[in-house]
């Protein structure tokens, strides 16, 4: 029989693109009908992780860290941040409830990417060198008194079984690090030694996670704060506990009652995320195969890669870039987050942004006004994905605590910290993931809880967790 090629929607190049990305645009959906399925299925998942010792979806850490900030804090502490792709050491000058963070210096390297798969001793030496720099452009007027230690919170952004405050054992690593003979070890004990080798004499006062340094941070000048999320390389957030509801917590309760608990919500899965055929490659492909899906969805170190597969695709089967397929963009993680998000943000009309970038970077020339719109859609819809499921993330949590509502009369406010790059430099991300909140709430609860950056929250809070755990309490200057 003879074949008769006709021209119709969907087949074609401009109609298979146009196919290809209505298909992204559904598997990607995310009603809100759908985001308080998600939002209901983390909040199930954080009961279930809290209750059992045995490894969970949610790995709902117990932090020891049972005493937020008062915002009294004061003296001169040392932080060291490794978790993304920078690594960075900070001085904290804290000046208590009248001056608050009095001075911060900080340096920042980026971790050269062979330690990030290379051997423990390696990235640690590297660490400790970094450090021993650092402590060394310190002004003398701030060097310590004779016999007294400087102290240092080392904010470390990967899921740990902490021991006590200033120990803990890497669970597994996430994001780009896979450092086999670290897994299991106790990272202070590795960073300890790392400093001795090189002779500096410190002393680890506290291990945080990211995400508990944003809460501590946070407190230290909001007591209304409840919880902190971390939208960067990697995402994760930690959120005040009520010491009674954490059955598999077999210690004293704290005085407090409270206990910060690291959610690891990265590793979060559930039968209602919206996934793609992309996002099974991208995970099928990474270096921890059916882990951390939520943060494969969400977070910095992978969106740009999701739309690098769409285009690929796209020019796969329906010849969108030309007669052949542009080979650069078949090299993973070539199209970075930060890319797309200049692409997205384009305002120029006739965006020249995008040609530019699908110039300089995938070496794809002469692209068509009309290509380039397709091109900042499916950013679009990549990144509204992320930022609506972490909405329901945030709303997850707050209905675990019972701030998702307003109660008779009272009007408690609830504070939510934020951090990181995704958040902090992609703009349409950011202003989704807040109107996204708001619509979850309802009027009358959005009045309640709000959504606040908290700029270096992380390092400042290891630093500010190094005070409240230091050896000196008590002595200090005033
Ligand atoms: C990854 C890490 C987690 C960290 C987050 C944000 O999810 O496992 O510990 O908080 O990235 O940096």
């Amino acid at each position: 029989a003879m074949v008769v090629r006709r021209r119709t929607k969907g087949s074609g190049k401009w109609g298979r693109a146009e196919a290809l990305v209505r298909e992204l645009e559904e598997q990607c959906g995310t009603p809100i009908a759908k985001l308080r399925q998600v939002a209901d299925a983390m909040e199930v998942e954080m009961h279930a992780g809290l209750a059992s010792q045995a490894p969970t979806r949610l790995q709902m850490l117990i932090t020891f860290v049972h005493n937020l900030p008062s915002g009294d804090e004061k003296g001169l502490y040392y932080a060291l941040d490794l978790g993304g792709t920078n690594f960075r050491t900070l001085r904290v000058h804290l000046g208590g409830k009248e001056k608050g963070v009095v001075k911060l210096e900080s340096e920042e390297v980026s971790i050269p990417p062979q330690l990030m798969t290379g051997s423990s001793q390696e990235l640690f030496d590297f660490i400790a060198a970094q450090l021993a720099k650092f402590v060394s452009s310190e002004p003398e007027e701030l060097h310590p008194p004779p016999g007294r230690q400087r102290e240092l919170g080392f904010t470390f952004s990967f899921p740990v079984k902490q021991t006590s405050i200033a120990s803990g054992n890497l669970i597994k690593w996430t994001k780009g690090f896979n450092i086999e003979d670290v897994v299991g070890q106790d990272v202070v004990g590795e960073l300890t030694k790392a400093l001795q080798r090189i002779g500096l004499d410190m002393r680890v006062a506290a291990l945080v996670n990211d995400t508990v340094g944003t809460v501590a941070r946070a407190r230290f000048s909001d007591q209304d704060v409840i919880a902190g999320v971390i939208l960067g390389t990697g995402t994760n957030a930690a959120y005040v506990e009520s010491a009674h509801a954490i059955p598999k917590w077999q210690g004293l309760l704290p005085k407090s009652g409270e206990m910060v608990i690291n959610m690891e919500w990265g590793n979060f899965s559930s039968s209602h995320l919206p996934l793609t055929e992309y996002d099974q490659a991208l995970d099928a492909d990474s270096l921890n195969p059916g882990e951390q899906i939520f943060e494969k969805i969400i977070s910095g170190m992978y969106l740009g890669d999701i739309v690098r597969r769409v285009l690929l695709k796209m020019a796969e089967e329906a010849d969108f870039f030309g007669d052949t397929v542009p080979p650069k963009l078949r090299i993973p993680f070539i199209l970075r987050t930060p890319d797309m998000s200049k692409m997205h943000h384009d305002t120029t009309p006739d965006l020249k942004e995008v040609g530019k970038k699908l110039k300089d970077i995938l070496e794809i020339n002469n692209t068509s006004l009309k290509m380039r719109k397709i091109v900042v859609e499916v950013c679009e819809i990549v990144a509204a994905r992320g930022a609506r499921l972490s909405a329901a993330g945030v709303f997850g949590i707050l209905k675990k605590i019972g701030r998702d509502k307003v109660k008779a009369g009272e009007k408690q406010k609830s504070v939510v910290a934020l951090d990181g790059g995704l958040f902090e430099h992609y703009t349409k991300f950011r202003s989704s993931l807040e109107s996204t909140i708001k619509v979850l709430l309802g009027d009358e609860a959005a009045e309640t809880v709000s959504i606040e950056h908290f700029n270096d929250g992380s390092g400042i809070g290891a630093a500010l967790l190094a005070a409240s755990n230091s050896h000196y309490l008590g002595l200090q200057e005033s």
